[in-house]
């Protein structure tokens, strides 16, 4: 089960899946993985799938879904590993300290356990479970938060669900090869070095929501380098240069990178998905797209993700707001070879957007 994510394509991953059979499956691309939710959809219906994005967290659950073939883990050792760090003793460090006294995202008992797994996953770097361990223990963490979905607070009065123990689960683990990258999408696109593929779903941040800073603590526990922090949300450090911020959390530098994201990605369909909170228009968009052949605009009317919900909350869990819409419109803009757009388009149920020729 897949963690909490701002812009996760829960509600999308059917049909996505869906185009992607009608267009005759083969290699396909998820260029901003983030939950791999995506990526795991078309490993699933039998995709050799390439999973990218720049987050470390993401990279390893790309490493765990993607990249690992289940088919060569021997799971009831994987289970054994899983039983063995899930009875550790627990054992105060960075976690303890800062995520749990300094901030309160997890309850200190949770917190000590983190440490002490984590740590016990150290020894293990270099072996091929490592990432499915580590997935699991993100995973297991993300269960017991005590957050409204991302990491730049957290709630004063503890979250139910932070009264859980803390208890690991084998993560999803799908046959098959795979690929992950972690990189930056416009220097790899850049750099000639992706190939070609049949698919290619793109899901980049449009506006100013930067993911490794909201979700700073799953970054700290994979880099495990006890970083200098700062602020109430005890942020890594690295997080203050602004200059290492994603291009497409910057407004201006944004259109530009997304346009060369979209020339240089080599595929026969591209999906790209857009929503109605993004800096760039929805025509400028399709305008992008143009080149690569025909464009297809779908619309789906989608309740807002939770964490849209529970901000008008405040910090005690008081009501101090309304939402201003509970509802919103994603889009998924089909471009490339016209048959293959119609195929993908006449293959899932959304609205038909017009498109202006
Ligand atoms: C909207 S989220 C993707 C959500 C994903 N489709 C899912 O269902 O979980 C955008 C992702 O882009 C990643 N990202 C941001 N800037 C990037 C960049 N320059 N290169 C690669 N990935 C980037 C973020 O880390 C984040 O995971």
């Amino acid at each position: 089960m897949p963690i909490k994510y701002l812009g996760s394509k829960r509600r999308l991953v059917d049909v996505i899946g869906a185009m992607f059979t009608a267009t005759g499956g083969g290699r396909a691309l998820d260029l901003f993985t983030g939950t791999t939710r995506v990526a795991q959809e078309l490993k699933r219906r039998g995709g050799h799938v390439t999973a990218v994005d720049r987050a470390r967290y993401a990279a390893v659950f790309a490493e765990s879904a993607i990249a690992t073939a289940a088919e060569r883990i021997d799971l009831e050792t994987l289970d054994g590993e899983l039983a063995a760090l899930d009875a550790l003793p627990p054992r105060d460090g960075y976690v303890t300290d800062v995520f749990c006294r300094q901030a309160r995202y997890f309850r200190p008992e949770n917190g000590a356990r983190i440490d002490a797994i984590r740590e016990a996953i150290e020894a293990r770097r270099d072996h091929p479970h490592f990432p499915v361990l580590l997935t699991s223990l993100i995973e297991a963490a993300d269960r017991v938060d005590s957050t409204t979905g991302v990491q730049m607070a957290y709630l004063k009065q503890w979250a139910p669900r932070a009264h859980q123990a803390l208890a690991l689960r084998r993560p999803d683990l799908l046959p098959g090869p795979g690929t992950a990258v972690r990189a930056d999408a416009c220097a790899l696109v850049a750099s000639g070095e992706l190939g070609a593929f049949d698919f290619a779903y793109l899901d980049p941040p449009y506006n100013q929501h930067r993911y490794e800073a909201n979700y700073h603590v799953w970054e700290t526990i994979v880099a495990w380098d006890a970083p200098v922090h700062y602020g109430v949300a005890c942020k890594r450090d690295e997080l203050r240069d602004r200059s290492a911020t994603s291009v497409f959390n910057r407004r201006r530098l944004m259109p530009d990178a997304l346009a060369r994201c979209i020339e240089g990605v080599d595929a026969t369909v591209t999906v790209l998905s857009y929503n109605d909170e993004s800096w760039i228009a929805l025509d400028d968009l399709v305008a992008l797209c143009r080149p690569r052949g025909a464009v297809e605009v779908l619309a789906f009317d989608s309740r807002r993700y939770v964490g849209a919900l529970i901000g008008v909350h405040d910090r005690n869990g008081r009501r101090v707001g309304t939402p201003n819409r509970l509802r919103n419109v994603e889009y998924l803009v089909v471009s490339g070879a016209p048959a293959a757009v119609e195929a993908a388009a006449a293959a899932v149920p959304g609205t038909r957007a017009a498109v202006r020729p």
